[in-house]
């Protein structure tokens, strides 16, 4: 088997959902079809065929690359077109890279190019259980290319499965491609934010109450909810689960039920984040048993597991650009919510989460200091005054510098009010922001909220 690769970039569709050249739709600095080539280089592929309409608009200059040209919107009559052009060496291998994939790293280019061994076969990668581009082919697959009989790449993958190798990895660019203009903004968010440590994401978190109109892609979020998942849980309940809503007359039925907050309208998106213990019911009627939701660790169990994962979201969506804000608000008439979204008996929503492209830039609320919330050994007491003092004095400042950054006319805050007696407001007076019938309405959705609890047959971790 030779070390030679040719990558073959077809990329002479119409890009109709796009409505733009897919070639050179602009991600971060790049056009598309320079960040392939440019990643093809640091795998270390030199002859990279890039396949397009002879009508086109001409690629960037100086690019690295062979153009070819098909004028079809057949991803095989564009390959064929590169192979002819100069036709591979018997043992070289070849990557097919839909232009719609720019996204993927050179590692794993590399690590497609390693896997490939003598014999005739197919490489692709898979993310989460989703095979995806660039796909590797060697041998008689070419060949099976070229001839007549063949009318896809995807009949050649197809054909037998014992030649297909796959190799898992963690780059969701494998499976999201570049298709409609979400997806686009999805991909700018992602090279914003790319590089950055967990950690500076994490500091760098402000929740957001205004969003610009642009969509959020469906398989955006749906890459987003299956990495949150991953999220630590209980006893392995695996107790959430999300209601992603876009619709508008819903989100506004739920902007409703929710404080009458707007910011919940304005958003493209509203994910419920439930506590969902029915499917462990089902366990237990599967098993013969009844459940033992009336206690309360059950249901602090599922509200815990929950909000793990509407964290773990968070963090997720905003790694990737987006902005987001907690909804606590959505406990305000949990069983109207409830039913506006036709949650089971045994679920309901914790907190929701607002999601989409912001188009704020508030200024971020520094926490209480660090002594007050890190202790060690033992808790100590001493200093929490010293501590309110200055989470007072934050507050003041924090309101200060956002009453004199708003030039929007925005309501002004209380720059005298600290968080002291902010917090005592919030929790002096009975049941906080009229939650009064929350109890009442948990039991209607099936969670009993019983003292302790007996666990009849295990022990909770
Ligand atoms: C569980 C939860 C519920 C929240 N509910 C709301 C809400 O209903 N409306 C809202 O505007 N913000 C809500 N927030 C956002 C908080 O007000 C915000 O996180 C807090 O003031 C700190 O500001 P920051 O997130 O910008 O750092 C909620 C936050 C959490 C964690």
């Amino acid at each position: 088997l030779s070390d030679k690769v040719i990558a073959i970039v077809p990329a002479a569709g119409l890009a109709r959902r796009l409505g733009e050249d897919k070639a050179l739709v602009r991600l971060g600095a790049l056009s598309a079809v320079e960040r392939i080539v440019a990643t093809c280089a640091a795998a270390g592929i030199v002859d990279v065929r890039i396949v397009r309409r002879s009508s086109a608009t001409a690629l960037p200059q100086g690019l690295a690359a062979t153009c070819c040209t098909a004028d079809t919107d057949s991803m095989i009559d564009s390959l064929r077109a590169a192979i002819a052009v100069d036709t591979p060496p018997g043992d070289a291998s070849v990557v097919v890279w839909p232009v719609d994939h720019p996204l993927v790293g050179a590692d794993v280019v590399t690590r497609l190019c390693a896997a490939r061994h003598g014999g005739d076969q197919i490489v692709l990668p898979v993310c989460a259980g989703r095979p995806g581009h660039p796909i590797l082919l060697v041998g008689a697959p070419i060949l099976e290319l070229l001839d007549a009989s063949t009318s896809s790449l995807r009949d050649v993958v197809r054909r037998n499965p014992d030649r297909v190798n796959a190799v898992e990895v963690a780059d969701s660019w494998v499976f999201r491609d570049i298709d409609e203009p979400a997806d686009l903004r999805a991909a700018n968010g992602y090279l914003e934010w790319l590089g950055r440590p967990a950690t500076a994401i994490m500091r760098s978190h402000r929740s957001r109450r205004r969003y610009a109109s642009e969509e959020v892609g469906e398989r955006q979020i749906e890459w987003l909810v299956e990495t949150a998942r991953h999220c630590s849980t209980s006893s392995f309940i695996q107790s959430y689960s999300a209601v992603v809503v876009r619709d508008p007359e819903r989100k506004n039925r739920i902007a409703e039920l929710c404080g009458d907050q707007d910011h919940i309208r304005s958003a493209p998106v509203f994910i419920a984040i439930c506590a969902d213990l029915a499917r462990i019911e089902r366990c237990c009627r599967m098993h013969g048993r009844s459940m033992h939701v009336d206690s309360l660790e059950g249901f602090v169990e599922a509200t815990v597991d929950a909000s793990l994962f509407g964290q773990n979201l968070q963090l997720a969506a905003e790694s990737e650009g987006l902005g987001s804000c907690m909804i606590g608000a959505a406990r305000d008439h949990p069983v109207a919510l409830a039913e506006l979204l036709a949650l089971p008996k045994f679920v309901y929503v914790v907190f929701g989460l607002t999601l989409g492209w912001a188009d704020d830039d508030p200024i971020p609320r520094s926490r209480m200091p660090l002594e007050a919330i890190l202790h060690e050994e033992t808790y100590r007491s001493e200093g929490l005054d010293r501590h309110l003092a200055a989470a007072d004095e934050s507050m003041r400042s924090w309101a200060r510098t956002t009453n004199r950054a708003r030039s929007d006319g925005g309501k002004a805050i209380d720059e005298r009010r600290g968080w002291t007696d902010r917090m005592a407001w919030l929790w002096g007076r009975g049941a906080p922001k009229g939650r009064e019938k929350l109890r009442h309405e948990l039991r209607r959705l099936g969670f009993g909220l019983e003292s302790a609890g007996e666990h009849r047959d295990r022990r909770p971790e």
